[in-house]
């Protein structure tokens, strides 16, 4: 099949055509497993699995071994002993840092900032590669429109234009200038595709979607990996349209090979192929041969490829040719990370001493989980606090530091994380008295809680008389500081929740608390929008603080104390109630639009007993300090397709305090082909001004921000009308109109 020297070809292509014309086919298709570790200490039975699969050749990577100790052991004997001396991939879940933990991706997201994202793949690229990973399973770049999915801590949130930026930023963090490099791992873009589209948000569920949503709204983060290079892709759980996406041939082989050239490879997620005949599109032995003629090289954790594709190239299932493009495809991704010119290239057990967690990374991620907090109130200037008087600090997460690193974070050490109560203290020193009450649990009930903090367990409290303690200390304090939410295990992955408000025993607390009088602030830990309904009413600060990784507590601190200013700006919509769900900024035009935000309006497409806006818009976040817009100007009122017009606005900190403001920049397209939305984001610029200072922010905006997919998928600009508007927020815009010729 391939000659070892074909005229024309790179040395590269050369050396996988001479290593494939010495593999057997049992070599080639055990390239295409990929095999979950565990436990993998010496002797185990986990260890001893992972070795026979190794010499009897049938292994192309594991993942979840955590250590550079095992993962060198393994890959010696892959390479000193497995047939051919392949060296493996060796794969992780590093979703938001290694040893040092940043905050999940949705708060990352609210930086909005690419070059923070950069950087902390980066420094997560540089700790797990010391640690012998050289595969990671990150970015997840999934649209997520139902704040009940508990993935959407995973995601950059609801916009697609923000959502590819930092995907790309990612992409190129993790696997650095370039992949040959020992401090690079190869990045795997998950989950392809519409998995953050879940039928209501219910994790694993299937999703039912016009195509032209897709392209418009859900494939292009995924396309912006491509372009930028992205190693691999992972498929998802997912229905498709009653397809599976594992299985899905005009996706992968089409849109995502054929259309967008991409040329990594693709793995299944966690046991997928198992689900294809569970979910009822394939008989379970003809499911591997459906997913890898769909275009899906290697089989994650079920063991069905090395099971079942022999057999089904007997009977006509598959081709050779299929398997073979599949393994070249592996054996590239392990040619392009530099594995066959040094196998131990990541097995320096000398840098898992020196480069995990250091206080340069610990900095970093300080700086950068303060920049994602979202100031959402602040009634009176109630924050900064001053270092003086006595604070009471209360709720089930105050003294928590092994819940900061939120959702996916298995490879730090959750119990040396400080907890924002010893963070207070060390800030306060001896000016200030800091009063603790944990106040509750995180649900009244235990087994709801233990669903909840399994892994990280809060201590149980006796709600009732945990109540009085905390308004016993809030009645001694000058202000009470209140750390409530979710805990770190209520998202990420199989974290659906169907009531997404504060959990009830905190709740109630929170009410309590309120009705003292005592001005509150509520710190906020969420790893997804929640409803605030009641809290946006009656308590005057709320911070959201999200997860904000092992350095979150120092971090929360620096900003409640006004060392640093809040400038984070939310990426995913907060409904005022479950039922408005999905509830996103970029919606189409209704029929019957016209309501009013008040009240219930007969025959206009609204509730009768919820308004239809957002409780706190896409794009919004405040700061300690004020900005004022001045009325936008264009450069001219007509655009032509190869120009740029230049939209500016002036910026003036109208505050006390130097701060940062997300200059945010929308387009809505009034008429074409098929209905576009309402606005959407097509820019945005972070920028520092000082009190007293005004920044001239300017955008270029060009044809390209114009382009959309009409229902027959062709990628279009149209002549005609546009409005463009700028603002703080995807609601408090100011408006233009040009003219595309
Ligand atoms: C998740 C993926 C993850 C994989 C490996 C799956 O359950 O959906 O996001 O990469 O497990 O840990």
């Amino acid at each position: 099949m391939f000659p070892s020297v074909r005229a024309g070809r790179t040395a590269d292509e050369r050396y996988i055509d001479n290593l494939m014309s010495r593999m057997s086919l049992d070599e080639k298709i055990g390239q295409l497993n990929l095999t979950v570790g565990g436990d993998v200490v010496s002797g185990t039975a986990e260890a001893a699995k992972i070795e026979s699969l190794i010499l009897d050749g049938k292994i192309g990577g594991f993942f979840n071994v955590k250590g550079v100790d095992a993962v060198s052991r393994f890959q010696h004997l892959a390479v000193e002993k497995g047939p051919n001396g392949i060296p493996l991939l060796v794969g992780a879940d590093v979703v938001h840092g290694y040893s040092t933990v940043f905050p999940i991706p949705l708060a990352l997201s609210c930086a909005w900032d690419s070059a923070a994202v950069a950087q902390m793949a980066r420094i997560s690229a540089i700790e797990a590669t010391a640690d012998g990973v050289n595969w990671n399973y990150s970015p997840m770049v999934d649209i997520c429109r139902d704040a009940r999915w508990g993935r959407v801590a995973e995601s950059a949130g609801e916009d697609t234009y923000l959502g590819s930026v930092l995907a790309k930023a990612y992409v190129e963090g993790y696997q650095g200038d370039k992949m040959q490099s020992d401090s690079s791992m190869m990045a795997c873009v998950k989950h392809f595709a519409l998995y953050g589209a879940a039928e209501g948000g219910r994790d694993y569920n299937g999703v039912d979607m016009s195509r032209e949503r897709m392209y418009n709204y859900y494939l292009p983060p995924f396309q912006a990996t491509v372009e930028a290079g992205v190693g691999s892709l992972m498929t998802s759980f997912n229905l498709i349209n009653g397809q599976h996406a594992t299985a899905c041939d005009w996706l992968i082989n089409g849109v995502l090979r054929r259309d967008w050239k991409f040329d990594g490879f693709v793995v299944t997620d966690y046991g997928s192929i198992d689900e294809l005949s569970r979910m009822g599109v394939a008989h379970e032995n003809e499911a591997a041969a459906m997913a890898l003629r769909a275009g899906t090289d290697m089989d994650m954790v079920t063991g069905r490829y090395v099971a079942d594709l022999k057999d089904a190239l007997k009977n006509g299932l598959v081709t050779e040719e299929m398997i073979d493009r599949a393994c070249r495809r592996v054996l590239e991704a392990k040619q392009r990370l530099g594995l066959f010119d040094n196998p131990y290239k990541y097995c320096n057990t000398e840098r898992a001493k020196h480069d995990m967690y250091t206080p340069e990374h610990r900095a970093v991620a300080r700086d950068i989980a303060a920049k994602t907090f979202v100031l959402l109130k602040n009634d009176n200037n109630l924050l900064p606090l001053k270092k003086k008087g006595r604070i009471a600090l209360i709720g089930p997460l105050a003294d928590a530091g092994n819940n900061m690193a939120g959702c996916w974070s298995g490879y730090c050490d959750h119990n040396s994380h400080k907890s924002v109560l010893t963070a207070f203290r060390e800030a306060v020193g001896d000016k200030a008295e800091i009063i603790y009450s944990p106040g509750a649990n995180i649900y009244y009930n235990e087994t709801t809680q233990g669903d909840c903090d399994w892994g990280r367990r809060i201590s149980r409290v006796d709600d009732s008389s945990a109540h009085s303690e905390a308004l016993l200390a809030a009645s001694k304090a000058d202000v009470v500081v209140v750390a409530m939410g979710e805990s770190a295990e209520m998202s990420g992955e199989s974290s659906s929740r169907a009531d997404i408000t504060i959990p009830d025993t905190q709740r109630d607390l929170l009410r309590k608390l309120a009705a003292t009088g005592k001005p509150v602030v509520l710190l906020l830990f969420t790893g997804r929008p929640l409803i605030l309904d009641w809290e946006s009413e009656n308590i005057p600060s709320i911070l959201n603080v999200w997860f904000g990784g092992s350095e979150a507590a120092d971090a929360i601190a620096d900003v409640v104390f006004g060392d640093k200013m809040p400038s984070g700006k939310l990426t995913t919509t907060f409904p005022r109630s479950v039922g408005q769900l999905p509830l996103y900024y970029n919606y189409l035009p209704s029929s019957h639009p016209d309501y009013d935000p008040s009240r219930f309006n007969p025959y206009a497409s609204n509730y009768i007993d919820v308004s239809n806006e957002p409780l706190y818009p896409f794009g919004y976040g405040l700061s300690y300090t004020t900005f004022a817009y001045s009325k936008p100007a264009i450069s001219s009122d007509v655009l032509t397709a190869d120009g740029a017009l230049k939209v500016s606005v002036e910026v003036t900190n109208t505050g006390k305090y130097d701060g940062t403001e997300i200059v945010q920049l929308y387009i809505n397209d009034p008429v074409a082909r098929i209905a576009r939305p309402v606005k959407e984001l097509k820019a945005f610029r972070r920028v520092d001004i000082p009190a007293g200072k005004t920044a001239v922010v300017e955008f270029a905006v060009t044809a390209d921000m114009l382009r959309y997919y009409d229902a027959d998928l062709n990628y279009v600009l149209e002549p005609g009308e546009y409005n463009v508007m700028t603002g703080p927020n995807s609601q408090e815009l100011q408006k233009l109109s040009f003219r595309l010729r």
